[in-house]
């Protein structure tokens, strides 16, 4: 398979580490690897310490999909869930396993690359496009019903939304469930930015314990904030397509890391405590970051994110924002991310919050406005 150059990846790869702050990130401030072994119960601290480095288990260690069963409450966690090394191997395995030439798949747009591109690579897709109305961005999903085809297969998407943090209704997501039913078709539900809504009541139900057909995606990078583990995990009901998806592992990453596999299993363990930390983080920031786009109305467009720790404002002067975000990283060492790195052609960019030093960005970015006078 030939695939076109990661745009976002290559983007952040030249600018992430040589730049004094990401402003962009889509990940919650990264845990110190300590931080996380003090919160292990006593015999996990055993295995901890007596862990051999040898190969693990194809889908992931026991402990491991027993821990992220609890979420999804499917019958038997050893035939419904398998870990993958990162979010990013569980997508490519799923739509390579899945997709063929001759299907149709719906995505929604713009999205994190790889939801669009790998089926782009193999078949036809059709696009639901982000709308923007009165400061709020949206998805119209009365349009897929439109672009439903015979050989549609599957519908893909992500919520909280990568790049703008959005969020579907239950009731929208209900009727994404109906209609896949009607029509017999899969969901691909990217689910990485779940746990850091908002508002609670809008966090949605995980796909693969709502539906037949639902694959959700999960992984520990974003809303835990460990994406050094690289474990990532799909479920689903349907037993035969974990395990054909779950073949494709073996021509990738094999097995995880298994040092990686049991700091998992002890932040799980833990979710509340994470959770409770990443969140207080988010508030803060959330609550710095929207005033200062409202104080600055005239250069930026605010559009309130539901959910994640990303937004999408929009650059209201006329300069286009690719060079906007350059300007800006070379004058004061942070990194924002243009919104042409989606293929979105609307002045739009990226903006992360869930990072400590985020305060900081803020200030830089509001002195390069006064200093030139924007
Ligand atoms: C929506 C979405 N899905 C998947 C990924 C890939 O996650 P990971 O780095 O954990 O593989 C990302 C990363 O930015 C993402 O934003």
């Amino acid at each position: 398979m030939k695939l076109p150059l990661f745009k976002l990846e290559d983007y952040l790869s030249e600018r992430e580490f040589s730049s004094d702050i990401m402003f962009s990130g889509s990940d919650m401030e990264a845990f110190l690897m300590q931080d996380i072994l003090k919160l292990a119960k006593s015999e996990i601290l055993d295995i901890w310490n007596n862990l051999k480095l040898s190969y693990t288990y194809p889908l992931g260690n026991p402990l491991l999909l027993d821990e992220l069963n609890k979420k999804y409450q499917l019958n038997n966690c050893s035939e419904n869930i398998c870990t993958f090394s990162g979010a990013e191997e569980g997508i490519y395995a799923a739509l390579n396993s899945i997709l063929n030439k001759d299907d149709h798949v719906i995505i929604f747009s713009p999205c994190y690359q790889s939801l669009k591109e790998i089926p782009n690579n193999i078949c036809e897709v059709s696009e639901v496009q982000l709308k923007f109305l009165n400061n709020k961005c949206f998805f119209d999903i009365s349009e897929v019903s439109r672009l439903i085809k015979p050989n549609t297969k599957m519908i893909i998407f992500n919520f909280p939304h990568n790049p703008s943090g959005t969020i579907i209704s239950k009731e929208e997501l209900k009727y994404l469930i109906d209609l896949s039913r009607k029509h017999g078709l899969y969901i691909f539900s990217d689910e990485v930015y779940r746990g850091l809504e908002v508002n609670h009541s809008d966090q949605l139900p995980y796909i693969a314990s709502e539906y037949e057909k639902g694959i959700s995606l999960g992984v520990m990078s974003k809303s835990y904030g460990m994406p050094g583990l690289r474990i990532g995990w799909l479920a689903m009901q349907d037993k035969k397509l974990l395990k054909k998806i779950s073949n494709m592992k073996h021509y990738l990453s094999i097995c995880n890391s298994a040092p990686s596999e049991i700091l998992a299993l002890i932040s799980l363990q833990n979710e509340d405590h994470i959770y409770s930390r990443n969140l207080s983080i988010l508030n803060n920031n959330l609550k710095l970051i929207s005033t200062f786009f409202k104080e600055h109305d005239s250069v930026f467009e605010w559009y309130p994110p539901k959910g994640g720790c990303i937004a999408f404002p929009k650059l209201k002067l006329k300069r286009p924002v690719y060079d906007f975000c350059e300007e800006l990283r070379i004058k004061e060492h942070i990194v924002l991310l243009p919104g042409d790195i989606f293929d979105h052609s609307h002045n739009h960019f990226r903006v992360g919050f869930g990072r400590l030093n985020m305060p900081e960005a803020l200030s830089r970015l509001k002195r390069y406005i006064q200093t030139e006078k924007l």
